[in-house]
């Protein structure tokens, strides 16, 4: 059912608004990082920027369809820099979703009653904490003049949760299948 609170609805307006840039950012970084050598960094970028997607779509799907005029305020990194200071930059935005943005917008969601809206924020919430901890861990390989070591990045296609070195059996946010993540 779509979501019914003029508030709730803006606030999936906003959060559909930072995630698209959110994807679209990671994969322009993910090119700095192949430029710079930095290929698994790369590879972290891609995986994220598809968790975003996940997201973005989560929050659409839940908005009804309405037409509405909307301004996104992105506290963000705008434009290139060198992939150690692309990292920080993503690192930020993730803790800005985990400690200030989504928390607000489950409280206001879940004192509306509106249940789907409270589920993607809170699936996007969970993934956010996984992906500023895996930024500051290729960021701190990168001022090392390393790249990241890894097998392979997973991520799930229902809540963009992402793990490293193999997909969980089921996935612990939202219970999808092993087999049904994507591999990076
Ligand atoms: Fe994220
Ligand atoms: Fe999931």
């Amino acid at each position: 059912m779509p979501v019914k609170n003029a508030m709730t609805a803006e606030f999936l307006r906003s959060a559909f608004g930072g995630e698209s840039m959110a994807h679209m950012r990671y994969l322009v970084w993910a090119e700095t990082a192949e430029k710079e050598g930095k290929l698994n960094v790369a590879r972290l970028f891609r995986a994220v920027s598809q968790a975003e997607w996940v997201h973005a779509k989560g929050h659409f799907r839940v908005l009804g369809g309405d037409i509405a005029d909307m301004a996104v305020t992105a506290g963000a990194v705008f434009g290139l820099r060198s992939t150690a200071e692309n990292l920080e930059g993503a690192a930020m935005g993730e803790d800005h979703e985990v400690d200030q943005m989504y928390p607000a917008y489950i409280a206001v969601a879940e004192a509306q009653g509106e249940k789907e809206a409270v589920r993607t924020f809170s699936f996007a919430l969970a993934a956010e904490k996984q992906h500023a901890e895996l930024f500051r861990k290729a960021r701190a390989a990168v001022l090392e003049g390393r790249d990241i070591e890894l097998e392979g990045i997973y991520v799930c296609p229902l809540c963009g949760h992402t793990v490293l070195d193999g997909a969980p059996d089921k996935c612990p946010v939202c219970g999808m299948g092993k087999d049904r993540y994507e591999r990076f």
